[in-house]
């Protein structure tokens, strides 16, 4: 591995650490159960920051504490903590009207942004995210909150009716389906556990939710708000290694709806663990391997600026980053000289520091996925040809790999992180053969000035990935747009709106159009005998 001395230098000594980002270890002994935090007295995970401090023995990762390693019995708690909080439906939850749902989710957020400098501070310190995506991910997580409310309350409005067709008169609402267990990435810890934890919640379910490895103790300033703002059982947490908590869980045919965002691996694990897979609806957002895709008619200047932004925001680990750039061979040489120059550019650093924009990586393994990439693709012809490519401990300088081809790992493989392959392409038939064989279908960004060219390309794409981008990096949001993918790369639709859709099952009441049943339809809905069956209007 190269080394450079300059690059350990970035990390900060104790003193260095500004005062208002410092942090206190953390020691979380509690778990979310049947409304109350359960001590644990058994082992637990230490958790150290992908941040060193420069100290007289060199680079030290920063400890930031612990939080439990739940056994199988505890998981198994867990589950029947939510099994009876959902009663079989009957649960004091699930039986709530939409109004009442709705007070109690504005409660948690009323809560939850209390809390705001901490969880944003722990974020910053276990995943190496930016102070200034990190504030974005909670702001944009509390507005996913409020939008969803109101997507909630126009579903509601919609269903507050009666339609009457071919002589049945009808109410269709959606109600639903049971104890969900909700997984999130490390990348987005908090916005992408919450993006399926609050709809699902809001819906009526009830929800265990594990955090990822990475990412647990910013989730611990929360757990007071959950217990405070939801009847017990509604939420509860699960900790520890995924084959010993979630295994049983999975296996036990109790978990109605499973919402994961991680690894197809994973995935399919845990689905066939499930002993009636029919029964178990899924929400999945997986790999991708997005290309670019930079046209003759390119404007050179913007192509770079969203490539970059496309490739390297939070280094690389976004699912929906760039991960292969194909470029026009008429274009390359000036494409490669600017991007290689913009990707130098960036400012490494640690993640409180203003403009950083490349900052530590979550743990050394993923350094040294990054190095294996790059040995990969040098045994097979390609040179890095940036600046790139050295590594200190977590830091690693971001590498412009060339020539990819498909010898290569680099090629097939969701790197994750900050290596970006390119590759030259003479007919648009050759990306477009790239996406058509690959196992993944998420997005596409394409670069171009003429219509022409541009329509075609849509045309090809569409039918195999599920956004294709105009002169723009890609990316999940704006929230209230699908956001979903084919192949591996994802199951289901998440948006605001899709969402709740997704965590609820369309459910009518319905009889013959004759007097016995108008009259005791108007005496359910005039008398509130039904919270089901209801006019009631959400204003
Ligand atoms: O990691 C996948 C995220 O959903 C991507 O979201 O495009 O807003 O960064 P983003």
């Amino acid at each position: 591995m190269v080394s450079s001395d300059r690059l350990g230098d970035l990390f900060p000594t104790e003193e260095e650490v500004p005062e208002s980002f410092r942090v206190s270890p953390l020691e979380q002994t509690e778990f979310l159960v049947d409304g109350e935090l359960r001590q644990w007295g058994g082992a637990s995970e230490h958790v150290a920051s992908p941040v060193h401090i420069r100290g007289d023995a060199g680079l030290e990762q920063r400890e930031l504490g612990c939080y439990p390693l739940l056994g199988e019995s505890e998981a198994l708690d867990v589950l029947d903590s939510a099994v009876r909080a959902y009663r079989s439906g009957q649960g004091d939850w699930p039986t709530k009207t939409v109004a009442e749902r709705i007070q109690h989710m504005q409660d948690f957020t009323f809560r939850m942004k209390a809390q705001k400098a901490e969880v944003v501070n722990l974020l910053m310190w276990e995943i190496g995210k930016t102070a200034g995506d990190a504030e974005k991910e909670f702001d944009r997580t509390v507005d996913y909150i409020d939008e969803t409310i109101d997507a909630l309350k126009d579903l509601d409005r919609v269903s507050a009716r009666f339609r009457i067709e071919q002589g049945v008169i009808g109410q269709i609402r959606r109600a639903p389906l049971g104890v969900t267990l909700c997984m999130g990435p490390y990348n987005y810890p908090l916005n992408e556990t919450f993006t399926t934890l609050i709809p699902a919640l809001l819906m009526g379910n009830v929800v265990i939710f594990k955090p990822p490895r990475l990412g647990v103790l910013l989730h611990r300033p929360l757990l007071e708000a959950f217990r405070d703002s939801f009847p017990p059982g509604v939420v509860n947490t699960v900790y520890g290694d995924g084959a010993k908590v979630i295994g049983p869980l999975m296996s036990s045919g109790k978990v109605d709806l499973l919402a994961f965002i991680g690894s197809s691996r994973v995935a399919d694990i845990l689905k066939k663990q499930h002993p009636k897979p029919h029964r178990l609806r899924c929400v999945l957002g997986l790999e991708a391997k997005n290309p670019g895709i930079v046209l003759p008619c390119a404007d050179l200047d913007l192509a770079v600026r969203e490539s970059v932004l496309g490739a390297l925001s939070y280094n690389g680990q976004r699912c929906t980053a760039l991960k292969i750039l194909f470029v026009h061979r008429r274009l390359l040489d000036r494409f490669l000289e600017k991007f290689s120059q913009a990707v130098d550019a960036l400012n490494v650093g640690m993640p409180w520091q203003a403009d950083v924009s490349i900052t530590p990586l979550p743990e050394t393994e993923r350094v040294h996925y990054m190095q294996e990439l790059l040995d990969d693709a040098a045994g097979h012809g390609a040179e890095i040809v940036n600046r790139g490519g050295q590594s200190e401990a977590t830091l690693f300088k971001p590498a412009v790999v060339f020539p990819a081809n498909p010898k290569m790992r680099l090629y097939h493989e969701e790197q994750f992180g900050p290596v970006v392959p390119v590759l030259p392409f003479d007919d648009v038939e050759e990306p477009i053969r790239y996406v058509t064989q690959s196992k993944y279908g998420q997005q596409a960004s394409v670069f171009g000035k003429d219509p022409d060219q541009i329509g075609m390309l849509i045309d090809a794409l569409v039918n195999q990935v599920c956004r294709v981008n105009i002169n723009s990096q890609c990316q999940r949001g704006p929230d209230s747009f699908p956001f979903t993918g084919r192949k591996a790369s994802a199951e289901g639709t998440l948006s605001v709106s899709d969402a709740l859709r997704v965590f609820a099952i369309r459910t009518l009441v319905a009889a013959k159009t004759n007097d016995l049943n108008k009259d005791i339809l108007e005496r359910i809905v005039r008398d509130h005998t039904s919270r089901f069956l209801s006019t009631d209007f959400i204003f």
